[in-house]
């Protein structure tokens, strides 16, 4: 590879560290085969990683080729990875949901509080009032979160708008933050989030909606690059989500989709069936549907905070995707107003030790290239290797296993975006 003639930023004195390698494709035993180096250090140039190794080695190799370092940055000894990529987020929203704890503490189910008209459409009505600059500060603070806690690209939903204007809104408010805020935020149409109260029972008046006029707008703005749907009991069923889906990609947007967060539907089995990129929750799938994932290659998208903020006991099947159905498995914090209402990619990370059994090896792999593509992303981040953009998290951690083991802090000391530092 050609080194550039001038070396913006030396971040060097690295104590460890850790990347997954390449862009695998399919997780299985490649989540586990990470490259480490101690004593490491990555040149960048114009954004880009433009050389990663020992700090011997990548110092001798630029004093050979009489490359220019303009900055250099002292990483302490700390341990430093890929930036974090996060996934499925329902980023951008108004409200909170807090006045339904005491209910869902009680044991009210998620999806009859739905019914009762709370939940999602509680969060509805709190987005419909709020005006795009109401969202954009509110989303502001949750980004600014998250780039705390190591992220660097997280995907944002729309789907509390359920008109066509407010979801145009909603998406609007992503684009202007992706525009204006260090991050990358990857935009995803979720006009089938929850049937909005005015079509109770003309559930397919608000498909063709979706189809007739949302898809097509939402493409000719170009505010979208998938389209998602909560495939659940009582909210879209198969068939209906099978048309969202096929018609969102005939408008050019990849598949994405809400599958088997609660009864086994079949949402894992219409990933493959459609060509989804990759199907979130997965908390009830079968083993045939694990089965049409791996065939498809679809990608389980698994979000533990959601189980455990809702106090369920059931998880998702993580150690049998891996090693039965090597399904490359990826992590997110599924943030949003009611099933899981944190930022904290680094409480998925415990929470993915604790509950899912994935080593920390996996949930890094989880947490970087398999949620890189899981956005069709992974050729430009979710490892650190020559080329790709300079997104890099620094821990104050001795090592891998430190992260998910200290639970409840946060870890991070620094985080480079496009090699320019927004976290120190
Ligand atoms: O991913 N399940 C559907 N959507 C979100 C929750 C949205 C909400 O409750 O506001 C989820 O869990
Ligand atoms: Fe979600």
């Amino acid at each position: 590879k050609k080194i550039p003639t001038t070396i913006d930023v030396l971040l060097h004195n690295i104590g460890t560290l850790v990347t997954p390698q390449g862009n695998h494709p399919r997780g299985g035993a490649s989540m586990k085969e990470l490259q480490v180096i101690e004593k490491a250090a990555v040149a960048i140039a114009n954004g880009r990683i433009a050389l990663v190794g020992t700090e011997q080695d990548v110092r001798e190799t630029l004093q050979k080729a009489g490359v220019e370092i303009h900055e250099e940055l002292d990483a302490g000894g700390r341990l430093v990875t890929p930036g974090l990529v996060d996934p499925h987020t329902h980023l951008v929203h108004g409200g909170s949901r807090e006045h339904e704890l005491a209910l869902k503490r009680s044991g009210v189910p998620y999806l009859e509080i739905l019914a009762m008209g709370g939940g999602i459409l509680s969060t509805v009505t709190s987005t419909r009032k709020a005006s795009e600059d109401d969202l954009y500060t509110k989303a502001r603070k949750s980004l600014n979160e998250m780039m705390l806690q190591g992220v660097t690209t997280v995907e944002a939903k729309s789907g509390y708008g359920l008109t066509l204007e407010d979801e145009l809104k909603q998406l609007r408010v992503a684009k202007r933050l992706n525009e204006t805020h260090p991050l990358d935020l990857v935009s995803t149409f979720m006009g089938a989030h929850a049937v909005p109260p005015e079509y109770k029972g003309r559930e397919e008046e608000f498909v063709d909606l979706i189809v007739n006029e949302m898809l097509p707008r939402v493409t000719d703005e170009g505010l979208a690059e998938f389209c998602d749907v909560f495939c659940e009991h009582g909210v879209f069923s198969v068939e209906q989500s099978r048309r969202i889906l096929m018609e969102g990609k005939r408008n050019g947007l990849i598949p994405k989709i809400h599958a088997d967060e609660i009864v086994p539907l079949g949402g894992a089995e219409l990933a493959g069936e459609v060509g989804a990129i990759s199907a979130e929750h997965l908390l009830a799938t079968s083993d045939e549907g694990m089965q049409e994932m791996a065939n498809a290659g679809v990608i389980p998208v698994l979000l533990p905070g959601t189980s455990f903020n809702l106090g369920l006991t059931q998880h998702a099947r993580a150690r049998d995707m891996i090693d039965t159905y090597e399904l490359p498995v990826a992590l997110s914090t599924d943030y949003n107003p009611g099933s899981c209402p944190t930022e904290s990619i680094q409480l998925i990370i415990a929470l993915a030790s604790v509950n899912l059994k994935m080593t920390p090896e996996e949930i890094l792999t989880a947490c970087t290239i398999n949620a890189a593509n899981a956005l069709g992303r992974g050729f430009e981040i979710g490892t650190i290797e020559g080329g790709k953009k300079a997104d890099l998290a620094i821990f104050d951690a001795p090592n891998l296993a430190y992260l998910p083991y200290h639970f409840g802090i946060n870890h991070t000391f620094g985080v480079l975006k496009d090699g320019r530092v927004v976290v120190w």
